[in-house]
C-alpha cells in the first residue's frame, strides 16, 4: 500500500494514541527502605550506636529477613522533629503495608499539583490490619503520599514494611522531579480510611483544553518535521546538480 508522507504521520500518531490507551497495568512494590521514600528525619540503622533519629530501620518482628522503617515519635537526637515520610510517584492505587508491631496513629496525605488537590486522613495503624489503601489516584500527573506520625498519650509505634505502587504503564512510577515542599500541601476534607476510599479529582476546563492543544500541537509537530525532510531531499538534490557538472 502507498501512503504519502502526511498518511504515514497520521497512522504514527492514531497508532501511539492506541498504544497509550491500551497499556498494561502493573504492581510495584518497594521496600520501606528504598531510597525513593523520603525520610524526616533521615533514617538510620539501629545497630549504630550514633543512630539517634526518630526513624530507625530495624529487622521485623513479623520476618527478622525484612527490614521495616520505624518509629515511636520525635527524639531528642534529631531536633525533636514530628517523624514524616515522603514518596512522589505515578499510579492509581496505593497500599500502604504496616507491620504487626504498628500501633500508632498517622496523618495520610494525597497531593497532586496542576490541578492541585489534596486530600489528608487520619488512620489508625492498629485497627488498619496493617494495610492503608488508597484508590482513584491520577494516572496523568505525579502524587505525593505524606505520612506523618501522631502522637497520642500511650507510647506507640509506627512502622513500615513496603509499598506497591499500580501504574498504568511500564514506565516506572517514580519521576525524576523534585519533591514539592512538605509546608505547602493544601489540606482538604478527610476522606482516605484504612478500607477502600475513593475520590475524584476533577478535570478543569484548562486541562481538556490543554490536552486538546497537546494533540494539535503534535499532529503539526509531525507535519513539520515532515515537510522539513521533504524540503531537506529537495535542497539536498538541487544542491548536488551543480556538483555533477564539473568545473
Ligand atoms: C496488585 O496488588 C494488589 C494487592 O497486592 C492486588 O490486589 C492486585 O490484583 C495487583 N494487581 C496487578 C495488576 O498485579
Ligand atoms: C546495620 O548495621 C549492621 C551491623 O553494623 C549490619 O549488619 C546491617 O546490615 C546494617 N543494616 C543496614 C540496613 O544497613
Ligand atoms: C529531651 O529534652 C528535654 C528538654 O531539653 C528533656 O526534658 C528530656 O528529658 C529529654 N529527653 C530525653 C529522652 O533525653
Ligand atoms: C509487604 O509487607 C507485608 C507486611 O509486613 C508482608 O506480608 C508482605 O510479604 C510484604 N511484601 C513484599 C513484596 O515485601
Ligand atoms: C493530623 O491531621 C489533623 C486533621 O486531619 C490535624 O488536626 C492534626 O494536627 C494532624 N497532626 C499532625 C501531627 O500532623
Amino acid at each position: 500500500m502507498l501512503l504519502g508522507p502526511p498518511m504515514r504521520c497520521w497512522l504514527l500518531f492514531l497508532l501511539f494514541t492506541l498504544f497509550r490507551a491500551t497499556v498494561v497495568a502493573g504492581n510495584v512494590t518497594i521496600q520501606s527502605t528504598a531510597p525513593e521514600i523520603v525520610y524526616s528525619p533521615p533514617a538510620c540503622n539501629a545497630t549504630a550506636s550514633t543512630c539517634q533519629s526518630a526513624w530507625q530501620i530495624v529487622p521485623s518482628l513479623d520476618d527478622p529477613d525484612v527490614l521495616v522503617t520505624t518509629t515511636s515519635g520525635p527524639t531528642n537526637g534529631s531536633a525533636a522533629l514530628v517523624p514524616q515520610l515522603f514518596l512522589t510517584f505515578t499510579g492509581t492505587t496505593l497500599y500502604i503495608r504496616t507491620s504487626s508491631a504498628s500501633t500508632a496513629v498517622t496523618n495520610v496525605s494525597l497531593a497532586t499539583q496542576y490541578p492541585d488537590f489534596a486530600i489528608t486522613s487520619r488512620v489508625d495503624t492498629a485497627t488498619a490490619n496493617g494495610l492503608i489503601t488508597v484508590v482513584g489516584l491520577p494516572s496523568d500527573r505525579a502524587t505525593t503520599l505524606t505520612m506523618t506520625y501522631v502522637a497520642s498519650e500511650a507510647e506507640t509505634r509506627l512502622e513500615i514494611s513496603n509499598i506497591t505502587i499500580v501504574t498504568t504503564s511500564n514506565a516506572s512510577p517514580f519521576s525524576s522531579s523534585p519533591l514539592p515542599s512538605s509546608t505547602t500541601i493544601p489540606t482538604f476534607s478527610p476522606a482516605i480510611s484504612p478500607a477502600m476510599t475513593a475520590y475524584t479529582s476533577k478535570q478543569t476546563r484548562d486541562d481538556i483544553v490543554a490536552e486538546v492543544l497537546g494533540a494539535i500541537l503534535g499532529v503539526v509537530l509531525c507535519l513539520f518535521v515532515v515537510a522539513g525532510l521533504v524540503f531537506w531531499r529537495k535542497r539536498r538534490k538541487t544542491m548536488a546538480a551543480p556538483r555533477t557538472l564539473g568545473y
